[in-house]
């Protein structure tokens, strides 16, 4: 299974000011539709709490202290889901993740939720693609494959 984390993150880093920020700042919101429509999606309990309204068209799984992402993830039988944050959520399936799509915005935050937090091991990624967002800002989506 294809279990793609996408993430718009900051020059430093960061994909908010901290748990509670409702993201207005991305400027990829119609390419992650476009990538994630149809598909599951995996998202943390605070990221959950600041989406003011489903995802349309999308499968969402919460996931709560207790859950563990085998057990999340053996209970998906597409072919192909996605890890939408937050930073906690993210390093907990990072073990499990193929690719990275991560939108890098001209933002400095300084601190803020990293793009995993509590990530506990080191691994490599190879560059897959690259996808124009906004050239004018040089926002761009880099697209890389988990090394196994
Ligand atoms: N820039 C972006 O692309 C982007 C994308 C998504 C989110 N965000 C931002 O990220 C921020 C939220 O990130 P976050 O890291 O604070 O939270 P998160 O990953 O969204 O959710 C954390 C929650 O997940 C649950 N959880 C599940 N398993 C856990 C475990 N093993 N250990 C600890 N918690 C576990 C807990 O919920 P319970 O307490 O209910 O058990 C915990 O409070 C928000 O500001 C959001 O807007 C940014």
């Amino acid at each position: 299974m294809n279990i793609i984390l996408i993430a718009a993150v900051t020059l430093d880093g960061y994909i908010a000011r901290h748990s509670h920020e409702v993201i207005d700042w991305s400027e990829d919101l119609s390419l992650f539709k476009k990538q994630t429509m149809g598909h599951t999606v995996i998202m943390g309990a605070n990221t959950r709490e600041t989406l003011p309204f489903d995802l349309a068209d999308r499968e969402m799984i919460v996931v709560h202290k207790g859950d563990t992402p085998e057990q999340i993830l053996s209970g998906i039988t597409a072919d192909t889901c996605f890890v939408i944050g937050g930073g906690k959520t993210n390093a907990i399936f990072a073990p499990y993740l193929t690719h990275l799509y991560l939108t890098v915005h001209p933002l400095v935050f300084g601190s803020g939720v990293k793009l995993f937090d509590g990530l506990k091991n080191e691994f490599g990624v190879q560059f897959i693609n690259k996808i124009t967002v906004n050239p004018e800002r040089g926002i761009f989506q880099y697209q890389y494959a988990v090394k196994p």
